[in-house]
């Protein structure tokens, strides 16, 4: 790997300078946290399979209109991006009750939801990412609202998209994690789907045996944690290059 500077670590991610202005270079590691930074732990081979999950799921919903982040793959761990200003925001999408949301209102996991649920969350380590309201957003100046309406028109075609995809493969897509950036274009911006979407941000259930096939393997020690990973990158078709 060339030298480049380092210009963030985060828990799962390193992002480095770009070869070319107005890119970076996004790295990722086998590093796995829960719980806001309280469980820590490797996945071995994490990293190679969610950069190959990742571009592959950010260039289908390329191919459909939606515009990302992502430029192209380097190599086994780095993808080139495009540097963008993100948004501090974490958008859940929700179509299946799981997680946080069953713990928070007694909604049994796995109870399919009458309608998608979006929630958000506002982006910091320090305050452990708690949940705002779009009051919340506007009042702050986090994003106004025509951003926060245009952010949910995409986290909405993205849900249906990947819903239908991974359907189309056995898996159902239980709920997941979205992040924005603002791309500046001289005088014009637009926002863009930015981070990854991988077993790490999303709940993947098989569609049959509501096997999970995601990080929730890790967050509650169910152990086979990399095959669920790879069983993901499988069906989708693609593997780790050997
Ligand atoms: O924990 P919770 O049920 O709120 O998580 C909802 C979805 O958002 C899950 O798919 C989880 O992987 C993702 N998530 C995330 N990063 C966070 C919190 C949640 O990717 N900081």
């Amino acid at each position: 790997m060339a030298r480049r500077r380092q210009l963030y670590e985060g828990k799962a991610k390193i992002l480095f300078e770009g070869p070319e202005p107005g890119t970076l270079v996004q790295y990722f590691k086998d590093d796995a946290t829960a719980g806001n930074g309280a469980k820590k732990g490797v996945i071995t081979g994490k990293g190679v399979l969610n950069n190959r999950i990742s571009e592959h799921l950010m260039m289908r919903l390329g191919e459909i209109g939606v515009p990302t982040h992502f430029v192209r793959r380097l190599n086994m761990r780095e993808q080139l991006i495009r540097e963008v200003e993100i948004i501090p925001l974490e958008i859940v999408v929700r179509n299946v009750a799981a997680g946080s949301l069953s713990k928070r209102l007694g909604i049994p996991e796995g109870t399919r939801l009458p309608r998608s649920i979006i929630e958000y969350y506002y982006k910091n380590d320090g305050l452990g990412d708690p949940m705002v309201a779009e009051e919340h957003i506007t009042a702050f100046g986090w994003a106004s609202t025509v951003d926060l309406d245009d952010m949910v028109a995409l986290t909405l075609r993205i849900n249906d998209f990947l819903s239908g995809l991974f359907l189309g493969i056995g898996i159902t897509l239980v709920d997941f994690k979205l992040e924005f950036g603002r791309l500046w274009e001289n005088e014009d911006m637009r926002l863009v789907l930015a981070d990854e979407i991988s077993p790490d941000n999303c709940r993947l259930w098989d569609a049959k045996t509501s096997e999970k096939l995601d990080k929730d393997r890790f967050r509650r020690d169910m152990g086979r944690v990399e095959e669920a990973y790879q069983e993901v990158a499988r069906r989708l078709g693609i593997l780790p290059e050997a």
